[in-house]
Parts: C-alpha cells; sequence; structure tokens
C-alpha cells in the first residue's frame, strides 16, 4: 500500500485553505493536484534549457530535444507500446478528434457501423457521432443496466463495426468496461478499436499490447502532470497508413511549390511547436507514479473508493451511482442526494473546504438515459485519505439538514 501522508507532503497545494478550512480535494476526476517533482521538473526546464525542439543545432535546443524525446519512451514504456506510436497532443479531447479525422474520414463509407455506449464521454461520443453523420454511417450505442455496465448482450453491436470508440472507465460511474473482449469482438470483423483511457491510464496499469486496442487516449493533467498535454498512442502499422491531421512545421518532410511530403511518425501527426514543458511534466509525472507503483496505486484507489461507498451508503437518501463493487470500478463515486440539487451539494461541500464536481461531467447521454439532470462526484488520488472522506459525509449531513 502507498503511504498517503508521506505523499501529501510533496503536493504544495494540500497546505492551503479553502474558505478558512483544510483543503480536501476529491475532484480528481476533473484533474489531479501537481507534486513538487513535477513543478520543479517543469521550472527547471525553463531555468535552464528553454528551447524548442526538433529545430535548432544549438545546445538549448538539442537538450530540451532530448528530453523531449526520452519522456516519448517513458511514455511508451508505461502502456507498453514503441515509441513511435506514442503522439503528443494537447489532451484526450484532441487525441480523440485525431483519430476521427485522420483514420475516420478516410476509412470509413455510407452505411458502415460505428459504435460507442451511452456511458462514454462526450469527447468520443460526439466526434463518432459527427463522423456518422458526415460519412452517412449507422451510429449505434451500447447501453447500460441497472449498476451502470453494459451488459454482454450489448457486444453483439460491436460485430462488423467499423469503428468501436468505448470509454475504458466512466467519469460519471467508474464503472470499467471489459475492453479486452470488446476490441476482440471488433477485430474479428476487421474494425478498429479506440479506448479513451482518460480515467484508467492513471489509475491503473494499461498494456495495449494485452489489451490489443488499435488506438488509446489519455490526458496528462489526470495524473499528475500540467494541462495541456495528452497522448495518443496508436498501432504503428494503423498510424503509417494514416494522413496528417493537423499540417505545418516539424510534420514535413519537404515542400516544395507543387507538393509536400510528410514526415515519418510520430513526427507527421505533432505538427508546430508542442507543448515541450507539459511533456517534460508528464516524464516526471510518469516518474512519480513508477516509483511508488501503479499496482499500488490500483490497490489504494480500491480501499479508498469502497470506503466512500460504505460511509455514502451509511447516509440517509443518497443513491450511489455504478457498480456495487469497487474492483469494477475506477476511483470515483457518482451519486445524487434527494432533495438536494448537486450544485447545493457541492456549494455546501466548498464552504467547508472541500472540492467535488457537480453537473452532467459531459456525459449527457448517461444523464439523460438515467433520467436526471445532474450528479455529484468525488473523486479520488493517491494523496486521499479516509478523513478526507469522513470529511465528505460530514459536510453531506449539513447540506441534507440545510436543505430538509
Ligand atoms: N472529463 C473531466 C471530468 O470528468 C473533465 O471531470
Amino acid at each position: 500500500m502507498i503511504d498517503v501522508e508521506k505523499i501529501k507532503k510533496d503536493f504544495p497545494i494540500l497546505e492551503r485553505k479553502v474558505n478558512g478550512k483544510r483543503l480536501v480535494y476529491l475532484d480528481n476526476a476533473a484533474t489531479t493536484q501537481k507534486p513538487r517533482q513535477v513543478i520543479d521538473a517543469v521550472v527547471d526546464y525553463y531555468s535552464n534549457y528553454n528551447a524548442n525542439v526538433h529545430r535548432g543545432l544549438h545546445t538549448l535546443a538539442e537538450e530540451a530535444t532530448i528530453a523531449y524525446d526520452e519522456v516519448r519512451k517513458k511514455v511508451a514504456k508505461f502502456i507498453n507500446a514503441k515509441p513511435e506510436e506514442i503522439i503528443f497532443t494537447k489532451n484526450s479531447t484532441e487525441a480523440l478528434n485525431l483519430i476521427m479525422y485522420a483514420y475516420g474520414m478516410s476509412n470509413v463509407s455510407a452505411g458502415e457501423k460505428l459504435v460507442t455506449t451511452i456511458m462514454d464521454h462526450h469527447s468520443s461520443f460526439v466526434p463518432l457521432q459527427i463522423l456518422a453523420k458526415r460519412k452517412n454511417a449507422k451510429f449505434e450505442i451500447m447501453d447500460v443496466d441497472k449498476e451502470g455496465e453494459i451488459p454482454e448482450k450489448e457486444y453483439e453491436k460491436l460485430e462488423n463495426a467499423k469503428i468501436a470508440s468505448v470509454v475504458h472507465a466512466s467519469n460519471v460511474t467508474g464503472t470499467i468496461n471489459d475492453i479486452a473482449s470488446m476490441s476482440k469482438i471488433v477485430h474479428e470483423g476487421d474494425g478498429v478499436f479506440i479506448a479513451d483511457g482518460s480515467q484508467s491510464v492513471p489509475h491503473m496499469k494499461i498494456d495495449v499490447k494485452k489489451l490489443d486496442i488499435d488506438f488509446l487516449a489519455f490526458t496528462g493533467h489526470k495524473m499528475l502532470a500540467p494541462m495541456g498535454v495528452g497522448v495518443l498512442y496508436g498501432k504503428k502499422e494503423l498510424l503509417e497508413k494514416m494522413q496528417p491531421f493537423l499540417y505545418g512545421g516539424d510534420m514535413i518532410l519537404e515542400v516544395h511549390e507543387k507538393e509536400s511530403k510528410w514526415a515519418e511518425i510520430p513526427a507527421k501527426f505533432e505538427a508546430g511547436t508542442p507543448n515541450v514543458e507539459g511533456v517534460i511534466g508528464l516524464g516526471a509525472a510518469i516518474d512519480y507514479l513508477e516509483k511508488l507503483g501503479m499496482d499500488n496505486v490500483r490497490k489504494h484507489d480500491i480501499a479508498i473508493t469502497r470506503y466512500c461507498m460504505d460511509e455514502l451508503g451509511k447516509i440517509r437518501e443518497v443513491r450511489i451511482l455504478g457498480p456495487e463493487n469497487p474492483e469494477k470500478r475506477t476511483a470515483l463515486v457518482g451519486f445524487e442526494m434527494k432533495g438536494v440539487h448537486p450544485h447545493d451539494i457541492a456549494q455546501v461541500l466548498d464552504s467547508e473546504g472541500i472540492a467535488i464536481r457537480a453537473g452532467h461531467h459531459c456525459a449527457q447521454p448517461l444523464h439523460e438515459r438515467a433520467g436526471v439532470i445532474a450528479t455529484a462526484r468525488a473523486s479520488f488520488y493517491i494523496y486521499n485519505s479516509k478523513e478526507d472522506v469522513d470529511a465528505l459525509c460530514n459536510a453531506l449531513e449539513k447540506a441534507q439538514k440545510l436543505f430538509a
């Protein structure tokens, strides 16, 4: 197990007070806080070797380029990919849009089937929906059961899909989908399988080879890194066949008046000056997580989620969304409290120094399906302790009395 008290000391922000109270940060599914090691890595880059990458011939440019490319190797190792299969983007959303444009627009034909799930985040759901409209393709949605899981019967929709885009772990119910089984079905029909790993990669060991997924999108800021850096993993043979998404500097081999040629992967998909500081920070974040061990991160997540579900379950009129078994979820608990709007819950909690998220969490189809407009969500990471959950539950009881 990880040592939460020791970890907390690495996060300067956790020392601050909010509304006169100790900050209890439970909005990690939106973004995590950053440890000193990540902040220092970014400061070190700007203080000592700030330069553009892949362009200059001077010492600083060379140092920045080496550091940038080293992180690519680190990311590749983290998910068991090859370095050239790692494309830096600005976030998961950009990574998913990149696939829909660069792969989808040239490979999907009218009448073909594109599949997603009702629990997918807008960043996967909407680009696929738009692709289907533009190509006159079929758009099918896998449904969920009462526990917020996709019943196996729904997997039939994946048969002969041209593209399936599935969220690995829901940001509302926490449900972890069996993407290995899903990708197998899609591959049997020669389709392409995309996983949105935004809520899973930060929390568990992911092996893209074992899962046999074609594309994986995730973002740095939900795993201790700065905002503005995301990752698209793509199988080499697919990336090589795809046309670029953005055109410009650094993705070019030759440019002439009449025609241009593109660079090899990964440069082909990284047009323009990249977010070097973000990438450097992501490298430091991965070092931090690797030192803890992703299996230990996962064990901690399950323990704190279990404790939260047990304690929330004791509060009258609270309904927890998603699977009952914490081992089937990522580290978050979405809930409703009868008679209190989630926005009011969030406001009362904020007055107690507790940060949660309330709303539709960019997963409106799932909320519509459940017949609710908004939900509240507490989400955890490596620095959260049982005391944080206790603070949440005490404040929720306060909110309940206030609005009763
Ligand atoms: N997708 C992020 C969340 O669930 C922002 O909060």
